[in-house]
């Protein structure tokens, strides 16, 4: 069911792990399973991004979709990371069953909080980017929450 590459990036996942003093750090929940994926992202004067990682409590899918997202933003600028869809994180995988399609939103999501963290964080406003939705963040009736 699923393809060679989504089942490389599942048993061998690139990225995992965290950043300290990470530049933006985004947390969302994936509403229909309750799965939780952390995104950490080191971001340069230039605004690119020198280094990600991520944790996630989530599925097999949503490991590779995380695995492969953080490969595609990596050595990115933040406005090229923005372009970094779900869509185009499946089709680098080769495809996801119509039923894992969901899990794939977490790591976009993830790495859009994480790049809401750092604009909040720098004072600047990053154009095209919208204030994430977090199921986490809506649970706590709007107050940032730490882990
Ligand atoms: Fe929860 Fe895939 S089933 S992220």
């Amino acid at each position: 069911m699923y393809t060679e590459k989504v089942m490389d990036h599942f048993q061998n996942p690139r990225n995992v792990g965290e950043i300290d003093n990470a530049s933006g750090v985004g947390t969302v929940g994936n509403a229909k399973c309750g799965d939780i994926m952390r995104i950490y992202l080191d971001i340069d004067d230039e605004q690119v991004i020198k280094d990600v990682k991520f944790k996630t409590f989530g599925c097999g899918a949503a490991v590779a979709t995380s695995s492969m997202a953080t490969e595609l933003v990596k050595g990115k600028s933040i406005y090229d990371a923005l372009k970094v869809t779900n869509k185009a994180v499946m089709e680098a995988l080769d495809g996801l069953p119509p039923v894992k399609v969901h899990c794939s939103l977490l790591a976009e999501e993830a790495i859009h909080a994480a790049l809401w963290d750092y604009a909040e964080k720098h004072g600047i406003k990053i154009e095209g980017l919208k204030k994430p939705k977090s199921d986490i963040h809506e649970d706590e009736e709007g107050e940032e929450e730490e882990y």
